[in-house]
């Protein structure tokens, strides 16, 4: 499913999803609300801290699928404080990976990239 431009999808996904207990992760520093909305579901939050260039700790984040079979995972391309942009390859192993992946582009025009709007197994806002 594709999202477009709309102010509080983040929210509105989160409310959609999530359940009471659901495991969602994050991978910090990123976009604070992920968080915020994560929480108020009443999901819990499993931390991936990105690497010291702030890149994706790709390997890390598929374990985690795999170990603790997370609902979700909220991942922004470009990031959100930092401007990094997560490639195809490490994107892929990602979606191929048993999650739900919402990709949040909010500030991707501003990088002359090309969306992933088109992407089957993501959502994108
Ligand atoms: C990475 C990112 N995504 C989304 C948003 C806005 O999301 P929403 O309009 O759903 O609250 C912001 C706003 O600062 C943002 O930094």
């Amino acid at each position: 499913m594709n999202v477009k431009d709309d102010h509080g999808s983040l929210s509105a996904i989160a409310r959609c999803v999530l359940h009471l207990g659901d495991k969602i992760f994050d991978c910090p520093p990123t976009f604070t609300m992920y968080e915020f909305d994560e929480v108020m579901n009443g999901a819990l939050v499993i931390k991936v801290p990105r690497l010291s260039d702030f890149s994706l700790d790709v390997s890390c984040v598929v374990e985690v699928v795999k170990l603790e079979k997370p609902k979700c995972i909220f991942l922004t391309s470009p990031n959100n404080p930092d401007g990094s942009t997560i490639s195809d390859e490490d994107l892929l192993k990602i979606i191929s990976a048993p999650v739900l992946v919402v990709l949040d582009e909010a500030y991707i025009e501003f990088f002359g990239i090309k969306s992933r709007m088109d992407w089957e197994r993501s959502m994108t806002i």
